[in-house]
């Protein structure tokens, strides 16, 4: 059975305009003013509605075995909650320790989502550790269609590799057509400064941040962009959360670095004093890169809105407070990672376009386009066009509400949000031509979400 939308406003990452969209089989078949449709086609009126292509999330955590502990949603949880906000595709991070094999791991973070997924998925493969045949397992990943990769430059004796790892994994990613993204951050120095604080018995949430200041996320971004360069390898550096970092970046991209820089939610919209509260309060707030000095929130708004900053992510990683309780005595033993996944669309909408931080377009672009532009999802998906997927997000402008944890669907206990007012909100969204979500509820079907196999980026 065909869909059709009627009466609403198309806007793309550069066009605004009133058409009526025709689905088919998944895809869209046909845009234009008063399409008729056959006999037995569903038709949602879309007046006085913003669509909006479906926004993809380059930066999430659902399986994650992390800091002694697992991170809370499963495929169900987290791909409901995303759809309700409006995302219809998400990149996952799949996260082996380094003890773990690739192909192993690989396997296991698929079988996850298989069958629950209320929306597309693809995943960033990530390599820590640098075995003779990673190559041969890279191939292996990349036939399956994974074409993107994640390095860590940071959490020690975790997910961190060395310079050596490095430029090894940069090299293969450059003859092999893969894009890397990196967590920047130096795991040395992180390590060294959270053993001092300690030992000086700092052990309070508010000392993350301290533990790794704006300047060793700096570092890890400038040692990065340098590896770039030096292997001609593509990369894409995720969270970054400070003013000092983007400089960086910048001045890599000016002299030629093939670099794209994502931020994430939290870092827009919370700054470091919500770590500052005592006890669980404070915990809450634990993430890494750590929520900084609101000083370098104008600088994140100004870098998005020029289109400097790529993309916006969510890096949802979502721990319960009983979890987060795990760091009470020690704040180095407080799983890191912020709820989100459900909040992006909105509060990027109301704080960056409503309050006339980002156009219309920028925020397509950051939230959706740009994202599949650069991880080989365009224009499949990340668009309105005619024969790209019906991933559609009928927007209510007039729509007014207030996030809490007592209404969201993601399986935390907390809002990193709470209270907080929104102006928009999805009125329906659709998963290739099939509605998922009417009015704020879940009335699509799990098992909807495909895996999104991509092609490498051209290889050398
Ligand atoms: O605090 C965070 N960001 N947790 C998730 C893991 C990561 O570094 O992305
Ligand atoms: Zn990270
Ligand atoms: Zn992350």
């Amino acid at each position: 059975m065909g869909l059709l939308l009627q009466n609403g406003e198309i806007v793309t990452c550069e066009e605004r305009y009133f058409a009526d969209i025709y689905v088919e089989n998944e895809t869209i078949t046909a845009i234009g003013p008063a399409l008729q449709a056959p006999p037995g086609t569903e038709i949602i009126d879309a007046r006085g509605k913003l669509i909006f292509p479906g926004f993809i999330d380059p930066h999430v955590h659902i399986h994650l075995p992390f800091m002694g502990t697992f991170a809370k949603d499963n495929y169900a949880t987290a791909s409901k909650a995303a759809v309700i906000g409006g995302t219809t595709s998400f990149i996952e991070m799949c996260c082996p320790s380094r003890q773990d094999d690739l192909l192993a791991s690989y396997q296991l973070w698929k079988s996850k989502a298989e069958g629950l997924s209320a929306c597309d998925y693809a995943f960033h493969m990530a390599v820590t550790r640098c075995d003779e045949d990673l190559e041969a397992q890279l191939r292996q990943v990349i036939d399956d269609g994974t074409t993107s990769l994640k390095i860590f430059l940071s959490y020690k004796g975790a997910f961190a590799i060395d310079d050596g790892e490095m430029y090894q994994t940069l090299r293969l990613a450059r003859k092999l057509g893969l894009i890397v993204t990196a967590h920047c951050e130096n795991a040395e120095l992180i390590s060294r400064m959270q053993q001092e604080l300690l030992a000086q018995g700092r052990t309070g949430p508010e000392w993350h941040e301290p533990s790794r200041p704006d300047f060793v996320e700096a570092e890890g971004t400038g040692r990065f962009a340098t590896f770039l360069e030096a292997t001609g390898a593509s990369g894409y550096v995720v969270h970054l959360s400070c003013a000092p970092a983007l400089r960086v970046a910048l001045d890599a991209k000016k002299r030629g670095v093939n670099l794209a820089v994502e931020s994430v939610l939290p870092h827009f919209l919370l700054d470091k004093t919500y770590a500052e509260r005592t006890g669980v309060e404070g915990m809450q707030y634990v993430m890494s890169p750590p929520l900084r000095d609101r000083e370098n929130q104008r600088a994140l708004w100004e870098g998005l809105a020029t289109g400097d900053i790529d993309t916006v992510g969510t890096d949802h990683c979502p721990f319960d407070l009983a979890q987060k309780m795990m760091g009470k005595d020690a704040f180095t033993l407080i799983p890191n990672g912020l709820p989100g996944i459900e909040d992006r669309v909105n509060l990027m909408y109301t704080y960056g376009v409503n309050r006339g931080a980002l156009s219309l377009h920028r925020f397509v672009d950051a939230l959706s386009t740009r994202v599949s532009r650069l991880f080989g999802l365009y224009p499949r998906k990340g668009t309105i066009a005619v024969g790209s997927d019906a991933d559609l997000v009928i927007y209510d402008t007039q729509y007014r509400g207030t996030i809490s944890a007592t209404a969201h669907s993601m399986n935390c206990d907390y809002s990193a949000f709470e209270g907080v007012a929104i102006e928009g909100r999805p009125a329906v969204v659709t998963v290739r031509g099939k509605v998922q979500v009417r009015d704020g509820r879940f009335v699509g079907e799990h098992g909807r979400g495909r895996f999104l196999r991509r092609d490498p980026i051209q290889a050398s």
